[in-house]
């Protein structure tokens, strides 16, 4: 422990949190069919934000219908340009809005206040500005001679790692194409895609443009089965993505899946030191490891095993785990009780199968969901630990001698959604690049995004590609 501790520096702007939401239907906020709410809290606290109406079939198919005549009637018959700016408009609104949507991305899914002010909300601008950019260029997408056809009514479905960012990358591609879209966000986390239809109502898109429902697995089961929906796009498990799958099999529907992954991040022993050890660190802790690429194996080349693991344990103590909202956080709350459980559950394997754990020594907050930063050492390729994906800030550390024997260890999964690869040297880097069985290869960074790159998975990390013009064609027709 060092002697000069950080003062408090807790966000101090209040969003505006309703105490009853309903669900986002036709422009307008209407009572649950299903007559049913249910409580949404802040994991950080355990304490009840507010109240959030839960859709059943019954809603999800008043949300399709409205889908389906916004389609028809208005926004796939309007004008490009026109549509441009309508998805411009909630790009500014975000950007306006930013604050009070950190602080609300913040308190309900537990991610420190420093990622969602200066990762999730930034960025889910970013995409839906890049998307208004195509609106009327969408020719240029396809191949010479092809018009540009919108699909129909979009069925989308996202987790709560990314709550917004999720939304964004889904809703601003659609949009533009000329698509409609009923959103059903995850059950721990739906606040920030609420203030989004908040902007979407306020942006006075056409009415059923955009809808949001609120519920669980049956609600997005039910959006699934919709024989009206004409595409889904789901961000999620790969459990549920194979169930997506089978319950739309044989049917006139699209689907692109983004999965679950274990993503190798390879370090040579001629990387920059300092960057790599920083790139782990992001690679792993960025959202308390609730991310669908994190660098959760880490490969390691054995003669600079001792030093990575040194510096990491190093590292962890200078970590800070505590109140999400706090800007001096890097380690914020567990999302659920539910994830706190998956995550101690897998730990609990890794001890037991023989690895050995480091973990931040710091007390942890009485109340919430907390688990401290981690990392084992000693893990074996047949580990639990190795092979499942833990989704939280929980390292598994394995070592290689060649490129050769990493490139094969790296892809000995059954994911592949993204890697990694740390080393001085150009061309090596260029060869395990090019071997590796992954959607996204980042070279000597972690974790970086951009609207206009495509992202997206191979295997049972799923298909179809979000972002850039790849995920621009996902919306239009074939
Ligand atoms: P999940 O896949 O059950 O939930 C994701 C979304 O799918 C939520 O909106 C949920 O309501 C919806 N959903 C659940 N069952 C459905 C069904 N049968 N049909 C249609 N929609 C359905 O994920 P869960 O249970 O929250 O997390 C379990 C594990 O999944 C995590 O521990 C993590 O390993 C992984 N996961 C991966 C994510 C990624 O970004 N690839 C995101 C969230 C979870
Ligand atoms: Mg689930």
């Amino acid at each position: 422990m060092t002697s000069l501790e950080y003062a408090p520096a807790p966000e101090t702007t209040k969003p505006q949190i309703r105490e009853h939401y309903g669900l986002f239907v036709a422009g307008n906020w209407v009572a649950p069919q299903s007559e049913r709410y249910f409580d949404t809290v802040d994991p950080s606290n355990e304490n009840v934000l507010a109240k959030v109406a839960y859709a059943g079939a019954a809603d999800v198919d008043r949300a399709v219908r409205s889908a389906r005549k916004a389609y028809e009637k208005y926004w796939s018959k309007m004008k490009p340009a026109e549509r441009a700016k309508y998805v411009f408009r909630i790009a500014r609104a975000i950007t306006e809005r930013s604050r009070e949507l950190a602080v609300l991305e913040t308190m309900n899914g537990g991610k420190p206040i420093k990622e969602s002010r200066d990762f999730d909300i930034p960025t889910s601008a970013a995409h839906f500005f890049y998307y208004a950019g195509w609106a009327d260029k969408l020719e240029w997408a396809m191949r010479a001679g092809r018009e540009a056809r919108p699909i129909g009514v979009c069925g989308q479905i996202v987790p709560w790692n990314f709550p917004l960012l999720m939304a964004a990358w889904k809703i601003a591609p659609a949009l533009a194409c000329g698509n409609t879209v009923v959103l059903k966000p995850a059950e721990t986390t739906p606040l920030t895609a609420l203030a989004l239809a908040q902007i979407v109502q306020e942006a006075d898109l056409p009415p059923g443009t955009v809808n949001v429902l609120t519920g669980d697995g049956a609600t997005g089961a039910a959006l699934v089965e919709h024989p009206d929906v004409d595409k889904i796009a789901f961000t999620g498990s790969t459990e549920v993505g194979k169930a997506i799958r089978r319950a739309i099999a044989g049917k006139k529907k699209r689907l692109t899946l983004e999965l679950g992954g274990k993503a190798a991040h390879i370090v040579f022993d001629d990387a920059p030191m300092d960057q790599a050890v920083e790139g782990i660190v992001n690679g792993i802790y960025f959202n308390q490891g609730h991310v669908c690429c994190a660098g959760s194996r880490l490969l390691v080349q054995e003669n600079v095993h001792d030093e990575i693991v040194v510096r990491l344990t190093e590292r962890l103590q200078t970590l800070r785990l505590g109140d999400p909202l706090d800007k001096n956080t890097d380690i914020g709350a567990v999302n659920s009780k539910a994830q706190l459980d998956k995550i101690r559950e897998l730990v609990r394997s890794g001890i037991d199968q023989g690895a050995t754990l480091v973990q931040q020594s710091c007390a942890l907050p009485e109340r919430g969901y907390y688990f401290p930063a981690s990392f084992f050492t000693g893990v074996q390729q047949s580990h639990r630990i190795a092979r499942e994906e833990i989704f939280g800030p929980v390292l598994s550390i394995l070592t290689f001698r060649t490129p050769d024997e990493a490139i094969e260890k790296a892809n000995n999964t059954p994911y592949g959604l993204s890697a990694g690869i740390w080393t001085d040297k150009g061309s090596k880097n260029m060869y395990v690049a090019e071997r590796m069985r992954a959607g996204v290869v980042w070279c000597n960074t972690f974790n970086l995004f951009d609207p206009s790159s495509p992202f997206g998975g191979y295997r049972e990390s799923g298909f179809g590609r979000e972002g850039g013009v790849h995920g621009l064609r996902e919306y239009l027709a074939h």
